[in-house]
């Protein structure tokens, strides 16, 4: 077995992609479905499949096996992925080079100096320098226990300590660069840090390594307050989210996640122990941000600062989820203070509690934040508001949810709930509704689909009936011809029926349409017997005779016709012959 295979048969797909989509398993069979990761929806259509090792959605025809789905998450190249699986799993690679390509070459090399730099930054904290950076951590509140788990660091004011210790490293000039924690003088005389006298965030990806950095500013009056890492080959801060790899755990406990706006405020609240806290990286809620939150959780509690800047971000990221189709509740903390400073004001427990009482329903954060800005007693008043919240209800995907918000709108402006409703009919009107499509019905005769998983599951029937098939010719009643050639070419070559040996050699359309085969249980959910198999397969044979027989008489009559009683003797000798066999 070479050694992809290997890893393929030493590896739990489910488990792995467990990781990152909530899977329900279904029944008591192989098969587990969750929500896409790949795209948007709202109901699965996301489905693994654990004896065949391999995942396939139905709504975007993302599909493959466990590498493939590695290298989509995490953007990795295949030998990433592989290196990836590989380590999570304690199976000892082999001699590697030969392997990387040179763009995961630099991408390896990046991580390696951000994983070096992490542990550097730590250093240099518990080090003489990091003395003012200690002292800040302690006013902040932040305990050990918390910069030990959030791996903070501190980066040293010279510019040159970091950009020595990668030089000693062995790094080059040109390495250290596009980490993007080391910048080239302008002059060409050499590099320095990015990163001075700042305590350090360590931002990781979803799996857990470093991939950027965020630091504060220490000193009175440095600008700015937070630099935040570069883009770079391996860090695209609209698809990060901070913190992700430690709360995605308690994210799929919990139901929901919480958002803030800033490190110190995901720090605060997950050492204040709720630790499904994530905060984007100095921008705004980014779609991919949101998606990669909703593989875990559909409910999102949004807490922003309460101020100006982190009210309207909250309005557009309230704009994104609801595209995004996410549950959207809104935590707004008084006076006016953020995360991190309420829980150090108050406590944990009080902030606990307002989680889990307090957060209001979006639209009337909304509709709230819609009294500030009009004044509900004049009618110019009233269509403000209205014009305000009428596009939110509009992102609506549920009727019944929009009716309720309807009604909710109607008490806010002192106006019967039908002149809402009629306001809200006349705008969606315009809008085209999506129409729920009608669920497919089998593309398979009953006995193509057993077949199909007889040969793919059945030891016995991989054995024993390609032989048998073959003999039938193509067999041009099934969908899956092309599949079944495949499947008795591999056989042929004595290679092993697997669904990804297989997989490999199909054409997209037949790769969805084995997926099906194997996927849609309702009416076999178990691996078809030898007997069952073979049934099959006799049907198959004696369709082909009847069609043969058919064929025979039609021939037998021409030759009479055309007066080649020969022909039509020897042909007649041939029905009766195969008629007899039967
Ligand atoms: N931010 C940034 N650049 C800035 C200011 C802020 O990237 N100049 C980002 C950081 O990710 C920061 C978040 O926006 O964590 C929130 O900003 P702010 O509310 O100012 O940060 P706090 O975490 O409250 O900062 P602190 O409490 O340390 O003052
Ligand atoms: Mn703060």
């Amino acid at each position: 077995m070479d050694f992809v295979e290997h890893l393929k048969s030493s590896v739990d797909i489910v488990g792995v992609i467990g990781e990152y989509v909530h899977l329900r398993r279904i029944g008591t069979g192989q098969r587990y479905m969750g929500l896409c990761p790949f795209h948007a929806e709202k109901t699965p259509s996301f489905s693994v499949h654990s004896g065949h090792q391999f995942y396939k959605c139905f709504g975007c025809s993302a599909g493959g096996d466990v590498i493939k789905f590695v290298m989509e998450m995490e953007r990795m190249s295949f030998w990433e992925a592989l290196r990836h699986l590989a380590e999570r799993n304690g199976i000892p690679l082999p001699k590697r080079n030969d392997l990387a390509d040179e763009e995961a070459k630099k991408r390896a090399r990046t991580l390696d100096i951000h994983d070096f730099a992490a542990h550097y930054f730590v250093r240099s904290l518990t080090g003489s320098a990091g003395g003012e950076a200690r002292a800040y951590l302690v006013r902040r509140g932040v305990r050990p226990e918390s910069i030990a788990e959030f791996g903070l660091g501190y980066a040293e004011r010279g510019g040159q300590a970091l950009v020595r210790a990668l030089e000693k490293q062995g790094y080059t000039g040109e390495e250290m660069e596009e980490s993007g924690l080391v910048l080239r003088r302008t002059d060409g005389s050499g590099f320095f840090d990015r990163f001075r006298h700042r305590l350090m965030f360590p931002i990781h990806s979803e799996s857990g390594k470093v991939i950027a950095f965020g630091g504060r500013a220490l000193g009175e009056g440095d600008e700015p307050k937070y630099l935040n890492s570069p883009e770079t080959a391996v860090y695209h801060k609209g698809n990060v989210l901070y913190n992700l790899n430690l709360a995605r755990k308690e994210v799929q406990q919990a139901g929901f996640t919480i958002v803030v706006e800033g490190y110190m405020d995901v720090i605060g609240v997950y050492s204040a122990g709720i630790k499904n806290v994530v905060a984007p990286c100095g921008t705004a809620l980014t779609q991919q941000q949101v998606a990669s939150l909703r593989r875990h959780a559909p409910e999102i509690v949004v807490n922003f600062d309460p101020d100006k800047a982190g009210r309207s971000a909250t309005e557009r990221s309230i704009e994104v989820l609801l595209n995004e189709r996410m549950q959207v509740r809104v935590l707004e903390l008084p006076d006016g203070v953020d995360p991190d400073e309420y829980i150090l004001a108050n406590s944990a427990e009080a902030y606990v509690d307002l989680v889990k009482n307090h957060t209001q329903r979006y639209f009337h954060w909304l509709a709230e934040r819609a009294r500030g800005k009009f004044d509900v007693r004049t009618p110019e008043g009233r269509v403000g508001i209205f014009q305000f919240l009428l596009p939110q209800i509009h992102r609506m995907p549920d009727r019944l949810d929009r009716l309720e918000v309807v009604n909710d709108l109607a008490e806010y402006l002192k106006v019967e709930a039908s002149v809402v409703l009629d306001e809200f009919r006349k705008a969606a009107a315009e809008r085209r509704e999506v129409r729920n499509l009608p669920k497919p019905t089998s593309p398979f005769m009953t006995s193509e689909r057993q077949l199909l998983r007889a040969l793919l599951e059945n030891p016995e029937a991989q054995r024993e009936l390609p032989e048998r098939l073959r003999a039938l010719g193509p067999l041009t009643g099934f969908v899956s011809a092309h599949i079944f050639e495949t499947i008795l070419k591999l056989a042929a070559e004595g290679a092993a029926l697997t669904h990804s040996s297989i997989e490999g050699r199909l054409s997209e359309a037949d790769k969805d349409l084995l997926a099906k085969a194997l996927l849609d249980d309702e009416e076999v959910a178990e691996t078809p017997s030898i007997e069952q198999a073979r049934a099959c397969v006799q049907r198959l044979e004696n369709d082909a005779r009847r069609g043969e027989t058919a064929d025979l008489r039609t021939r037998i009559k021409a030759a009479e016709r055309a007066g080649d009683m020969g022909l039509a003797l020897r042909l007649a000798a041939e029905l009766k012959h195969g008629v007899a066999g039967s």
